[in-house]
């Protein structure tokens, strides 16, 4: 197996607030993040995919087919939206940057590995940067 990763950027405005809890635990839990017209970020996205090399190619996966899925499936459906109210799975769950890793590769996991690849390379692993100090990954 070769892991190939590639880098997208994206960015994004939310709100973290969660219905589970009263105002005031709101507040105390998420702090400034909880103010109520949300903030943005300038999220960095990793996207790996892992699969054999193609002997023909001598390539993992074409990487134009991958910048296709990523541009389709993520970019262009969370670039500049308020993910609170723009996306719908975030109406009801609150777009921490661990949630938007989970809903990313859900997004990709349809398509890497399935019907466009199918079968390999499969998607391997998310890494979304927040800021430049933290940064979440997620392997399914
Ligand atoms: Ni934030």
């Amino acid at each position: 197996m070769v892991y190939l990763t590639r880098r997208y950027h994206f960015s994004a405005s939310h709100r973290l607030h969660s219905d589970a809890l009263s105002d005031s635990e709101n507040t105390q839990l998420y702090g400034k993040c909880n103010s109520p017209h949300g903030h943005g970020h300038n999220y960095v996205l990793h996207v790996t995919v892992a699969g054999p090399v193609d002997p023909s190619t001598g390539m993992v996966m074409d990487i134009t087919l991958l910048d296709r899925v990523v541009e389709e499936e993520v970019v262009e459906r969370l670039d500049h939206t308020f993910l609170n109210l723009d996306v719908e799975n975030f109406r009801h769950v609150v777009p921490t940057t661990e949630n938007v890793c989970l809903e990313i590769f859900k997004l990709l996991g349809d398509k890497l590995g399935s019907k466009v690849t199918r079968g390999f390379p499969r998607l391997k692993k998310i890494l979304l940067e927040e800021t430049q100090s933290n940064y979440f990954e997620y392997e399914g």
